[in-house]
């Protein structure tokens, strides 16, 4: 082969393939340090680089880790997944994509390490703040326009945490117990949809155990799961330090293990090689993977690439403004910037934002606005400032307080900034209740003794009780994490610059007592077990019937919308049948504003349990005072369908389905109640399966009636019959006089599945 010429950035794959040496090949399934792959150069092979993610860059120039200790190179810092959620915004996250994709050729580097769509199972984990949201349609939708945006742009992207890595604690050993249709249900979906729909060129596996295995070493989850099941075609990259034994790995669908285990990696796929237990065509396999993956990222690595960090601030303002959310207001907000008493602004956070989180996603900003400055250069009214607390102390400073309540006395209205300190939430570790520092729920007491109109507004990466607290603040905006221009963001919001669009993409709950996942998180013994199932977030609430704080969706505007017309039609039958949802949206009141349009279906005839509403679809529609806007959504067989045990497939059974269009989980506008033509579901049949089961079957069913002869009255009787066609067939057949032979079952029961065709 020719020598390699760095212009052409491009790669002939089986050449290479042809041309490798095995230890050549057993290097190339390994980085070759913390953050760049392996190259051959005699192949003409380079080594690229992969860097963090996912709201940003962080590429370390210098010193390298994984935890965010060391610098990285500016990068416009966007709102952390948690904020650009609450948008529900496919477009904006597309957009947000494409100027992370441009910062990355910017930096010559290939992979950016995000999304992550990992599900909240509860809000204490760590690392909630890097993820979208507790259900997983929501978090899959945003995310694949974020990943079509960045690859957009030639840069490829890196799905992770695959799979159900939920919780900090015992990250990188604990074992997850869950079944699966809770994993094909609740866990996956947003993997899948993203898979799917965008084809990330990567997927990062996460560290933990799923039911005992590796998730880097499981070739259930990596290669049926994420290969055959869902046809992903890219490279499956380890986390930092995930795999245990890397011919493991590599057998089960493991491409890249990152970063360099410095040899040990490479020593286990000799060894096992020689032994037998990995085959040369296994390796190859990997091996091709990171070479395709070379390909793909070669074209968009040129030298002296720019981006114009000026309108991705621009961009990172528009999203922080669309990711707040307004719990509540009594009519406060907005302020009016012209005209008006002083403004008291009271807390630390105003002065020194609390803008990301902390870990391996942490971002150097290019720039950074804080609200304090932004407020006051919004306004010509009058503006003070009081601290009010230190950020990381629990204890009141009551000289601090003392300020701000004088502060608090002279103003018209008071805007107190309260938060998470950032110590509170961080990869690595959970937190471990939902309160806000003591501190500042004293400082908030305080203000509101001497002044009645508080705004407060939050800046946490999940969701923080508010029930204790609640009714002392006149307005609420739940500002999340809002990344470098979240400061001027949050001025345009209070002052009216823009209505506030944002709705929770998470549940704010009364208390940690009612959280699903209370009593079964974070495990113990190196084990978690994920009891509830299904029923996380608002599948919990909305089932259990038990108050929240705020509910799922829900978010308030400055202007107001009438959901009307609704219409909702079936068509087509089993796999093919779809539900068309149209209605009309009109803005109602008199500003500009987004409604967030939500559609949640609850099954009526469901033969299995089923939660008791999920959000099916949604749209964001932007409306002007007045004006009004047609919303049409599909839903599909599988938006309907649950993932059936039995049949080990997406299922969707016939009946009634009520379909809820509203503005939160819990603010359905509107309702109708369709016929959904589903599959013909015949459960296979064993000698163990009920008579009952046996008499249903649409085949055998009949014959055996036939066959039972009198015998049949018994299972038919009105009082017992339910009791006796709960029996097993085959036990029956051993009761004396019962007309049915033990040993003809097993032929029945296989004539039963001939007759019906596969499961
Ligand atoms: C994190 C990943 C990250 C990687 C590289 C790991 O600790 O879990 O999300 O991409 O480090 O920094």
């Amino acid at each position: 082969m020719s020598a390699p010429d760095p212009a052409a950035r491009s790669l002939d794959v089986d050449a290479v393939m042809a041309q490798l040496t095995l230890e050549e090949k057993v290097s190339l399934a390994s980085g070759a340090d913390f953050w760049r792959t392996q190259a051959v150069e005699r192949l003409g092979v380079p080594s690229v680089m992969v860097t963090d993610g996912p709201h940003g860059l962080r590429k370390q120039a210098g010193a390298s880790d994984h935890v965010g200790l060391h610098d990285s190179v500016p990068a416009t810092c966007f709102p952390p997944a948690a904020g650009l959620a609450s948008t529900w915004d496919v477009d904006l996250l597309r957009r947000v994509g494409v100027a992370l994709g441009d910062e990355c050729r910017a930096e010559e580097v290939a992979v950016l390490l995000g999304p992550g769509v990992n599900m909240k199972r509860t809000p204490l984990c760590g690392r909630d703040f890097e993820y979208f949201s507790e259900d997983p349609l929501l978090a899959g939708e945003l995310a694949a326009a974020l990943v079509q945006g960045v690859q957009s742009r030639g840069v490829g992207t890196s799905l992770k945490h695959f799979a159900a890595n939920n919780q900090e604690t015992e990250r990188m050993s604990v074992s997850v117990e869950v079944d699966e249709r809770t994993l094909r249900e609740i866990y996956l979906p947003a993997f899948e949809r993203v898979v799917t729909r965008a084809q990330p060129w990567t997927v990062m596996c996460s560290y933990n155990r799923v039911n005992g295995v590796y998730a880097s070493q499981d070739p259930w989850l990596l290669t049926r799961v994420l290969r055959a099941d869902w046809g992903f075609e890219g490279l499956v990259v380890s986390d930092w330090g995930a795999v245990d034994e890397r011919w493991r790995a590599v057998a089960a669908g493991l491409d890249l293990e990152m970063p360099s285990s410095g040899g040990t990696g490479e020593a286990s796929i000799r060894t096992a090689l020689e032994g037998g237990s990995l085959t040369q065509a296994q390796l190859d396999v990997v091996v091709r993977r990171n070479l395709e993956l070379l390909q793909r990222v070669l074209p968009a690595l040129a030298p002296g690439q720019t981006f114009d960090a000026g309108a991705h601030h621009a961009l990172a303002r528009e999203a922080a403004r669309q990711s707040a959310v307004l719990l509540a207001n009594d009519g406060v907000l907005p302020l009016e910037p012209a005209s008006g008493g002083r403004l008291a602004v009271v807390g630390e956070m105003a002065r020194s934002p609390r803008y990301q989180g902390a870990g391996s996603s942490q971002v150097s900003p290019t720039r950074l606005d804080d609200a304090l400055t932004a407020l006051r250069e919004g306004t010509s009214r009058d503006v003070v400032f009081a601290p009010g607390y230190v950020t990381e102390s629990e204890e009141a400073d009551d000289a601090l307080v003392a300020e701000a309540v004088e502060a608090a006395r002279s103003a018209e209205v008071v805007v107190l900034f309260l938060g998470l300190p950032a110590s509170y939430e961080s990869e690595g570790y959970d937190r471990e209740h939902l309160d806000l520092p003591a501190s500042q729920v004293a400082l908030l007491e305080a203000v509101r003794a001497v002044n009645d109109r508080v705004v407060v507004v939050l800046s946490n990466g999940a969701a923080v009780a508010v029930d204790a607290w609640q009714h002392h603040a006149a307005a609420l905006l739940e500002g999340w994490l809002l990344g470098q221009a979240g400061g001027a963001a949050t001025a345009d919001l209070l002052y009216g610059v823009v209505s506030p669009s944002g709705r929770l993409a998470e549940t704010v709950p009364v208390r940690l007592e009612d959280t699903p996942a209370f009593g079964a998180f974070p495990g113990d013994s190196g084990v978690v077990r994920y009891r509830e199932g299904l029923l996380i977030g608002y599948r919990w609430y909305d089932t259990r019937r038990a108050p929240v704080s705020f509910p799922f969706g829900h978010g308030l505007s400055y202007t107001t919308f009438e959901h009307s017309d609704l219409s909702v039609r079936a068509s087509g039958a089993g796999a093919d049948a779809s539900v068309e949802v149209a209605l009309t949206v009109t803005n109602t009141g008199s500003r500009a504003g987004a409604e967030v349009v939500q559609v949640y279906a609850a099954p009526q005839d469901a033969s299995v349990f089923r939660p008791e509403q999920e959000l099916v679809g949604f749209a964001r529609v932007e409306l002007e005072p007045g004006a009004s806007a047609p919303v049409s959504l599909v839903l599909s067989a599988r938006d309907l369908g649950h993932w059936s045990e039995v049949h080990r497939r997406w299922v969707l059974e016939s009946g009634r389905y009520e379909v809820r269009v509203g503005a939160s989980s819990r603010d359905v506008r509107q309702r109708a109640v369709v016929e959904v033509q589903g599959e013909e579901l015949v459960v296979p049949l064993s000698p163990q399966s009920e008579a009952g089961t046996w008499l249903e079957h649409p085949v055998v069913g009949p014959r055996l009636r036939e066959q039972l002869g009198d015998a049949a009255a018994m299972l038919d009787d009105p009082q017992h019959g339910q009791m006796m066609r709960a029996i097993p067939l085959v036990r029956l057949t051993r009761f004396p006089g019962f007309p049915v032979r033990e040993e003809d079952l097993p032929g029945m029961a296989e004539e039963a599945g001939a007759s019906v065709g596969p499961a």
